[in-house]
């Protein structure tokens, strides 16, 4: 027998739903033992349609509560026949275990009396919609009734109301959605024409899930540019290594050792990559100083200045020796201090008489990786500012192809605070980059200190375990249809899966995110090696 009905019992009913829970209890849920409920229940099959609930209790345009007669999960899709738009699409948004063991029950249980729990589960379903007969996604304007059987969504209807196209000629495939077995595909030219970002936590999974983008591009022949700081992205030209997981992605391994390029800053370090090269043309004597680690620039102004001018005017391309070169002749008083600081950045190598040409760096169809590890961060800025904006005018007057230029760490490229020397490129490049189809693709894992001019242009977010309550805030004010039950999933994500809005789709999704076909490059260093079994 259930407990005895005390002062203290539980209330099982919901405050908007009171009255309306007692029938569908007797109705659904309370055949069967309550204890156990879900691996018990019956899973009732109607013309191909698996039954998982009823309609209980008060019911309105926006959601409904439903008792649960079979299992379900959180965020997975439902469907109910209304009585004139027939079936609506659905989304499990809570679930709750009613049970009404008390307090005193648990003290009876303490002394090893036998106690027996009701419980039931209840679901709050929030409506997604249907579509109309013009295909236009509509929500009910009068409620389901109470009572009616709730259906596991059929992934049809999904893919029909949620704007789901499988298998087409533009789609990146980057996962397949929580809970049904739907191939999420974001548009390509949605991607390029209206930029993306890429968010979460540190090892919440944004390079892994960045490869998986770049994987589709590069098949699908779109022209990338990586900016990648840590050099993670040249392991892309191998085959990786798919571990067994519980859902098949239809993934089959390769490299893409043909379709990329990659370019490094420092190629003692990255000796697999061109050098890149840049000419001192366009900088003057503040920028130059401004890569050096000099305090004193006003000092060291005028004479790198005049050192400059006297080369401009004999020569039009020079470099960092070609300066030293001048202050040694000129042999002025403290230009030893200036010298040695030239001397350091000339051991860096990016500057050169010749510069790496454009039609090197960028062509048709492949991935270039500008790889800036073991650069430093004021030099890497500077690199970053001279590539995107040779990028945004060639793409301007149609002398590369339409791209996506993809960067790492974005918050320190375009922070929301200070600025860097890079900073208005990308301003620029999120706010016209569309009109020349040059795409955005933005990654960090410190969503608010990104400069929000270009985070708020980035249509499509794929948003990954966030912990951070200022960088939940930041993509919260960023995003359209983030619900706040949604703020509270971002935190409690799996690795590997993420919450997918715009690109085509037209509601946030929870998508697994596919494994990778190529090898991922961005492995934690394990600091003690774990034992290998
Ligand atoms: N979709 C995924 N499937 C399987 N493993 C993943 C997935 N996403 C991330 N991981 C694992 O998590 C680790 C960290 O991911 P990574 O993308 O490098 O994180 P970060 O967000 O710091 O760039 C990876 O090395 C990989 O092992
Ligand atoms: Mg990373």
């Amino acid at each position: 027998m259930p407990l005895n009905p005390s002062t203290d019992q539980i209330d099982l009913s919901t405050s908007e739903a009171d009255d309306g829970f007692s029938e569908a209890d007797e109705g659904a849920a309370n055949d069967a033992p309550a204890r156990h409920r879900s691996k018990t229940a019956r899973t009732s099959h109607h013309g191909g349609l698996e039954a998982v609930g009823v309609i209980y209790g008060n019911v309105g345009t926006l959601r409904f509560n439903m008792v649960i007669t079979a299992p379900l999960e959180k965020m997975e899709f439902v469907q109910v026949r209304h009585k004139i738009h027939g079936f609506v699409l659905g989304q499990v948004s809570e679930i709750e275990r009613k049970t009404n063991l008390t307090t005193d029950g648990v003290k009876s249980m303490r002394h090893g009396a036998p106690v027996e729990i009701e419980e039931k589960e209840i679901a709050t379903v929030s409506i997604v919609g249907y579509r109309d007969d013009r295909n236009l996604l509509q929500a009910p304007r009068t409620p389901l009734l109470a009572g009616e059987e709730v259906y596991r969504a059929q992934e049809e209807l999904i893919k029909d109301v949620v704007g789901i196209k499988e298998h087409t000629d533009t789609g990146a495939y980057v996962g397949l959605l929580s809970g049904h077995d739907v191939r999420v595909e974001l548009d390509i030219n949605l991607l390029v024409q209206k930029h993306v970002c890429i968010l979460s936590k540190t090892g919440g999974g944004k390079s892994y899930c960045s490869g998986a983008l770049i994987e589709e591009f590069m098949k699908q022949k779109v022209t990338v540019c990586v900016i990648d700081p840590h050099g993670e992205y040249s392991s892309m030209r191998k085959k990786g290594s798919i571990k067994k997981t519980h859902r098949d992605f239809h993934i089959k391994p390769r490299g893409y050792a043909d379709k990329i390029l990659e370019f490094a800053t420092d190629t003692n370090l990255n000796k697999h990559a061109h050098p890149l090269k840049f000419t001192l043309h366009n900088l003057d004597a503040r920028d130059i100083l401004g890569l050096t680690n000099t305090k004193n620039v006003r000092s060291y102004l005028t004479m790198l200045r005049r050192a400059i001018d006297t080369l401009r005017d004999t020569k039009e391309n020079f470099s960092i020796a070609d300066i030293i070169a001048v202050l040694e002749a000129n042999n002025e008083q403290s230009s030893g201090a200036l010298i040695t600081e030239l001397e350091y950045l000339n051991e860096i190598e990016v500057f050169a008489e010749q510069g790496t040409k454009i039609d090197e760096l960028i062509q048709k169809g492949k991935t270039t990786i500008i790889n800036l590890r073991g650069t430093p961060p004021d030099m890497q800025e500077l690199i970053v500012n001279r590539i995107g904006n040779a990028l945004f005018e060639l793409r301007k007057v149609g002398k590369i192809p339409p791209m996506m230029l993809v960067v790492e760490e974005a918050h320190n490229f375009c922070p929301q605070q200070g600025q860097v020397a890079c900073s208005k490129v990308f301003r620029t490049v999120a706010s016209e980059g569309r009109k020349f189809g040059l795409g955005l693709l933005v990654i960090s894992q410190r969503p608010a200190k990104v400069d929000k001019n270009v985070l708020s242009q980035c249509n499509t977010q794929i948003i990954l375990k966030v912990n951070n309550p200022n960088d939940i805030k930041a993509i919260a004010s960023s995003i359209e249809g983030l619900t706040e039950g949604m703020e509270e999933e971002i935190q409690r994500l799996p690795i590997g899966t993420a919450i997918v809005t715009g690109g085509g789709v037209s509601m946030p999704l929870f998508v697994d995110i596919r494994p990778r076909e190529s090898q991922h490059g961005g492995e934690s260093v394990e600091i003690v090696p774990h034992k290998r079994m």
